[in-house]
């Protein structure tokens, strides 16, 4: 049975405190070819605004930034996110912030979301719920893309197919196409664009979805998708408040 608090912000913070890449993401060779697959996977070669959750130390926001203008990054280990923001110093459209996406997700619009090897740190009820909100972020056209290891370990709610299963249920987003690779598997969804949308007046249709909620509205998904706290209500500097969350990874100068 997993432990209530295997998964909780002390966890993380402590494992990374323990070790400097817990996971071994700068040198497994399992890892790289992982990261490799990731970024050949992608779907455009380039991206205005894309957004990393469990962005861990960077390794993979370092190799995604070259591909992005904004690259949003957060981890719940405030370590960790330290971490990335010294690995991704020379990208500076890269941001890092310290946070918990269970509740605290920016609010987008995103043309990209990365959700690579996080999702099995939550119970089913809790992936739905992200998996729903993530979507609310997404541009019309935009991508989300998923990427889970397949081994089993006891600190995870979830195994990566399980994962990938409550990602296909939950997302209310269309479903590109699907790989297992030796080890690890890659799912990727997109946003539609809302072909109701009105004439812009030149003969074109708008694109509606920079409503975010209007896709997931029509498919049927549950209101009041933005009920958390929009994380780019964040001051750029430093907030202390009580617990690790909520704090801007910046390196004081
Ligand atoms: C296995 S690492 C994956 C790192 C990276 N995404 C990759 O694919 O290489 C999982 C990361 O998710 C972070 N994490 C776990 N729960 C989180 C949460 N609720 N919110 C934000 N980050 C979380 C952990 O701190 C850890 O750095």
């Amino acid at each position: 049975m997993l432990h209530p608090n295997i998964n909780s912000l002390e966890a993380f913070e402590a494992k990374y405190r323990r070790q400097v890449d817990p996971w071994d993401f700068k040198f497994s060779r399992y890892e790289r070819r992982r990261y490799a697959a990731t970024l050949g996977a992608l779907g455009r070669a380039h991206y205005l605004d894309a957004f990393e959750p469990g962005c861990s130390i960077g390794e993979f926001t370092a190799l995604l930034a070259p591909r992005c203008d904004r690259l949003l990054a957060t981890d719940i280990s405030l370590t960790a996110a330290r971490r990335a923001v010294v690995r991704c110093a020379e990208f500076p459209g890269v941001e890092v912030k310290c946070a918990d996406i269970r509740s605290e997700l920016p609010s987008g619009p995103f043309e990209l979301v990365v959700f690579s090897e996080i999702g099995y740190y939550f119970d089913a009820a809790d992936l739905g719920d992200i998996a729903t909100r993530l979507a609310a972020t997404i541009s019309g056209g935009g991508e989300f893309i998923a990427v889970h290891w397949l081994g089993h370990s006891t600190d995870h709610a979830l195994h990566g197919d399980e994962v990938h299963d409550l990602l296909r249920s939950h997302l209310p987003l269309e479903w590109v196409c699907g790989n297992r690779f030796d080890g690890f598997r890659i799912d990727q969804w997109r946003k539609l664009i809302d072909t109701r949308a009105r004439d812009d007046g030149r003969g074109r249709h708008a694109d509606l979805t920079a409503d975010p909620d209007a896709v997931e509205l029509e498919r049927g998904a549950r209101p009041g998708l933005h009920r958390q706290r929009p994380l780019d209500q964040v001051g750029s500097e430093a907030r202390i408040v009580g617990r690790l969350d909520l704090r801007t990874a910046r390196l004081p100068p």
